[in-house]
């Protein structure tokens, strides 16, 4: 994967030393309004496209009622979110020597009445999820529209993070951590830094 110049408003000093401390950062106004606006209509314009999202074994709607998309490098627009999100796993690696190799990503789609139950990406290590992201590109978000995060930290300490509008959450994959009922549409690019590769 290419790496690209990460976007200005991205605090790299910050974010490094939010992960160290916290397990967890937080990134508000990512992207130029240009370039959200673009993610935005890739984003709407394939919803005909997402499935059922599965859970390892096959679909529990019991636990997460999302629906996804895979992104592959045709999908432009939101490839350059993957490659900054790259640049920024070589960054983490020179800080933490993750060995961040790869990224892999989809959209989901959580439409009012959906949600994602209590869970971890990487439960003990069992995969090579290092850093879980989440961007949220809905146009607008109340905070009384549910869909948050809830996150507990690598201090144990829980926070509710609401799916703000352009805002990246980034988190380590092995922390504890659940999407609340939407009551409105919930749009986003969930993506990993892994440590293993799909590719190499
Ligand atoms: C996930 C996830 C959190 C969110 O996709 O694994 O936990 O805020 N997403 O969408
Ligand atoms: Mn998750």
């Amino acid at each position: 994967m290419e790496a690209v110049l990460l976007p200005k408003s991205w605090n790299v000093d910050q974010i490094l030393d939010d992960l160290d401390q916290h397990g967890f950062a937080i990134i508000d106004d990512a992207y130029s309004d240009d370039y959200v606006h673009q993610l935005i209509e890739e984003c709407t314009s394939n919803l005909n496209l997402f499935r059922e999202a599965a859970i390892q074994n096959g679909v529990i709607s019991k636990i997460r009622s999302d629906h996804i998309l895979w992104l592959n490098p045709e999908l432009v627009i939101s490839h350059h979110h993957v490659q900054a999100l790259y640049s920024l796993g070589q960054e983490l690696n020179r800080a933490f020597y993750l060995g961040i190799r790869d990224v892999e990503a989809h959209f989901a789609c959580y439409n009012a009445g959906e949600f994602y139950a209590l869970h971890r990406d990487n439960p003990q290590g069992k995969n090579g999820r290092m850093i879980s992201t989440v961007y949220y590109l809905h146009e607008d978000w109340q905070n009384d529209w549910g869909g948050e995060l809830h996150l507990q930290d690598k201090n144990d300490i829980w926070h509710v993070l609401h799916p703000k509008p352009n805002r990246i959450a980034l988190f380590q994959s092995d922390l504890l951590h659940e999407v609340l009922e939407a009551k409105h549409q919930r749009l986003s690019i969930t993506g990993w830094l892994r440590s293993d590769s799909t590719i190499l």
